[in-house]
C-alpha cells in the first residue's frame, strides 16, 4: 500500500488586521459580543493588489520549500477556493505557473469550508493508485471579497489567508481514513450567489455576490456532523476519541470547536485553536490550523491528528492522519521535515 506523508507546511496571511474595534466603528456589533459568541478577536484582509492566488503562492512557495523539493518534483497543484481570481483559469494553474512547476498538471475544487479536505482526499488517492508521487494541496481565500459588510451577523466572521502541504509518496504515516458528505438539500442555510446564477424575466443576475447564512441552524449542525464524522473515521481505523493526540478542526467559532471536543470526550487543550487570530478563513483554515500546530511543535511523529470540517453544501466530514516526519529516507542526509528550514523556493 503506497502512503503519503506531509512533507511541508506552509501559511500566509495578508499583513492588513481588521480588529473588532474596527467592525465596532462599521456595524451594530461589540468586540465583547463578537468575543463572546465566536471567540474571534481579529481577522486580516487582503490588500486591493491580492488575490487568492497570490496568497496561495506565497503559501505554496513555504510549504514547498520546507520540503525541500524544487517545483518540477511536483506531479499535481490542487487549490481549494470559494473566491477563485476568475471563474477560470483555476487558481491551481495560476500558482502552477507562478512556481514554474512545469511538469505538474492543475485544477481546482470548490466546496466551500469543505474544500481542503475534499483536496487533500483527492490527492491521497492520487498518491494511492500510484498516478502521483508529490501533490501540492493548497486552500486559499478572500472572503473579504464576498463579505457583505453591512451585515453584522456574517462579516464579523470571515477573514482572508492560505495554507498549502506537500503530500508525498511514502512508506508509511499520512492518512489512515476519511469521510466525505453533502446534504444539498440544505444549500440555502449557507451560499453566496456568483455571476452565473439564474435570470430574472429581464435577464438580471445577482449584482453582488455575498455570503448569506442562518447562523444558529449552521452552529447546531456543525457540531453534530463534525463529532459524528470524526467517529465514522476514528471506527474504519478501529480507532477511539482516546487515541486523537490533536483535533484540528475548521475554525469557525470558538465554541463550536468546544463542542466537538467535548462531545468527543477531549480535553479542551486538545484541539487546535486560532480563530481568534484569523476569524473563519473557509478553505484556508485547517491547513493554516495544521501548520500551525506543527510549528507549535504540537504534532510528535506518530501523533493521531484528526481533522475535520463543515461548511457550505452543506459539506463535512473528516480525516485522520498519522504525523510523520520521517516516512521517506532522507536524501543525501540532514535535515527533512515539515518545518525543515526552507531553502529553496520558499521565503
Ligand atoms: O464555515 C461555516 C460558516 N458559518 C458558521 O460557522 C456559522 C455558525 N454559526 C455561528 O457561529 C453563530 O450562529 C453566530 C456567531 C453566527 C451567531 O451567534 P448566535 O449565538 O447563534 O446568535 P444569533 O444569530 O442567535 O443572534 C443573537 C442576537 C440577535 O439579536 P436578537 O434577535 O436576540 O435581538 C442578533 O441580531 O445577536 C444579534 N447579532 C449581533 N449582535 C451584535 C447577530 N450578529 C451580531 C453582531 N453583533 N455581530
Amino acid at each position: 500500500m503506497i502512503h503519503s506523508r506531509i512533507a511541508g507546511l506552509g501559511r500566509y496571511v495578508p499583513e492588513g488586521v481588521l480588529t473588532n474595534a474596527d467592525l465596532e466603528r462599521m456595524v451594530a456589533t461589540s468586540d465583547q459580543w463578537i468575543v463572546d459568541r465566536t471567540g474571534i478577536r481579529e481577522r486580516h484582509v487582503a490588500a486591493p493588489h491580492e488575490t487568492t492566488s497570490t496568497l496561495a503562492l506565497r503559501a505554496a512557495r513555504i510549504a514547498l520549500g520546507r520540503a525541500r523539493l524544487e517545483p518540477e518534483d511536483l506531479d499535481l497543484v490542487i487549490a481549494s477556493t470559494t473566491t477563485p481570481d476568475g471563474l477560470f483559469p483555476s487558481v491551481a494553474s495560476l500558482v502552477q505557473d507562478g512556481l514554474g512547476a512545469r511538469r505538474a498538471g492543475a485544477f481546482d475544487v470548490n466546496a466551500a469550508c469543505m474544500g481542503f479536505m475534499s483536496a487533500l482526499a483527492t490527492a491521497t488517492q492520487f498518491i494511492g493508485a500510484g498516478s502521483a508521487r508529490r501533490v501540492l494541496v493548497i486552500g486559499a481565500e478572500v472572503l473579504s471579497r464576498i463579505v457583505n459588510w453591512e451585515d453584522r451577523g456574517t462579516c464579523v466572521l470571515f477573514g482572508d489567508g492560505a495554507g498549502a502541504l506537500v503530500l508525498e509518496a511514502s512508506a508509511f504515516g499520512g492518512p489512515l481514513s476519511f469521510v466525505l458528505h453533502s446534504d444539498g438539500a440544505r444549500a440555502k442555510q449557507l451560499y453566496a450567489e456568483g455571476p452565473c446564477g439564474p435570470r430574472d424575466g429581464d435577464g438580471n443576475g445577482p449584482s453582488e455576490c455575498y455570503i448569506h447564512m442562518d447562523g444558529p441552524a449552521i452552529f447546531k449542525f456543525a457540531v453534530h456532523a463534525m463529532t459524528e464524522a470524526v467517529r465514522e473515521t476514528l471506527a474504519s481505523a478501529r480507532l477511539g476519541p482516546g487515541d486523537i493526540d490533536l483535533l484540528v478542526p475548521h475554525q469557525a467559532n470558538l465554541r463550536i470547536i468546544q463542542g466537538v471536543a467535548k462531545a468527543l470526550g477531549l480535553p479542551p487543550e486538545r484541539a487546535m485553536v486560532n480563530v481568534q487570530k484569523y476569524g473563519n478563513t473557509s478553505s484556508a483554515s485547517i491547513p493554516m490550523a495544521l501548520c500551525e500546530a506543527a510549528e507549535e511543535g504540537r504534532l510528535d511523529e506518530g501523533a493521531r491528528v484528526a481533522l475535520c470540517g463543515f461548511g457550505g453544501g452543506l459539506a463535512w466530514g473528516s480525516m485522520l492522519l498519522e504525523w510523520s516526519t520521517t516516512g521517506v529516507a532522507p536524501e543525501g542526509g540532514g535535515t527533512r521535515g515539515v518545518l525543515a528550514p526552507a531553502h529553496r523556493g520558499g521565503e
